[in-house]
């Protein structure tokens, strides 16, 4: 471990102390190299690539194997922020032995320091067996995207006093069950804030008001770089999907006028090399027409 990667003790203390934790998701070199320049404290590797990078609708088809392509990108290329991993769809809710093994593939073999993994109560067995073993676990409460098809269009939870309820009850055991952190993803403010000012672990909030110990959003919603930036929740605070579509469109009218590549791209030989280089072809054009 890096002597100044940060922690999760960290992340509690920056609770203790009032100060707000800053992440993002990255998927790969680049982008994390940009938030770690930036100062992001936490970088999630979220199973959000699905959607985001692979064009699939939902995250569930996103394999562990998809997953730990992009940690290892992300864990090589940073040295300060805390890079956790997200434990895909049926990687861990099947069998306790085969969620250990996966979590455990994440650090050993990704370079994570950390995972994360949705659900309430019932995950809460799952967590306890992988903070016993050394693993770090970061929660996911409120609107958790692989139980998509369970959910439908009811995207914000804890509207109605029940599920609320039950968020806060859940997010208890969370803590109880050793997650030093808890996602809560789109959820009212006012549940949010009642949360956050329950629990000795931080809360990273996602379309879940100001009243978190931190905030996460998806890199390329962030950026404006894909169809997630119109979402309520995010604010952009870039164009770089314009940036870039101008950028591509420049280079394609340049290769297609002749003006790209100029002079200054391209490579030249010596003067000495030149005229020999035009004899020998003048030898050998002269071979061909014998
Ligand atoms: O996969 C992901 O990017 C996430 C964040 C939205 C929290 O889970």
């Amino acid at each position: 471990m890096s002597a100044s990667r940060i922690t999760p003790g960290d992340l509690t203390r920056m609770k203790a102390d009032g100060k707000c934790i800053v992440a993002l998701t990255a998927y790969d070199r680049p982008t994390a190299m940009v938030c770690e320049a930036a100062g992001v404290d936490v970088i999630l590797v979220g199973d959000s690539l699905g959607n985001v990078l692979l064009g699939y609708e939902t995250t569930l088809p996103v394999t562990m194997d998809d997953m730990l392509h992009h940690v290892r990108a992300v864990a090589r290329s940073t040295h300060q922020a805390l890079v956790v991993a997200d434990l895909p769809f049926l990687s861990y809710q099947a069998d306790q032995a085969e969620a250990l093994r996966n979590a455990g593939r994440f650090l050993k073999e990704g370079g994570a320091q950390a995972v994360k993994l949705e659900g309430g109560s019932r995950s809460a067995e799952t967590i306890e067996r992988m903070v016993t073993a050394g693993i770090p676990v970061m929660g996911h409460l409120g609107y958790t995207p692989q139980s998509a098809h369970v959910f439908g269009r009811n995207v914000v939870q804890g509207r109605d006093v029940d599920v609320a309820t039950t968020l806060v009850h859940d997010a208890l055991v969370l803590e109880e069950a050793g997650c030093f952190a808890i996602v809560l993803e789109c959820v009212p403010h006012e549940v949010a804030r009642a949360i956050s000012e329950r629990l000795r672990i931080p809360t990273i909030g996602i379309g879940a008001g100001n009243g978190c110990d931190g905030q996460i959003l998806v890199f390329h919603d962030a950026v404006g770089w894909g169809p997630g930036a119109n979402l309520k929740f995010v604010k952009r605070y870039a164009n770089v999907g314009d940036i870039l579509r101008q950028a591509v469109s420049d280079y394609a009218r340049e290769v297609r006028e002749g003006v790209f590549p100029a002079a200054e791209h391209s490579f030249s030989m010596s003067a000495e090399a030149r005229v020999l280089f035009e004899q020998e072809l003048e030898e050998m054009d002269a071979g061909c027409d014998e």
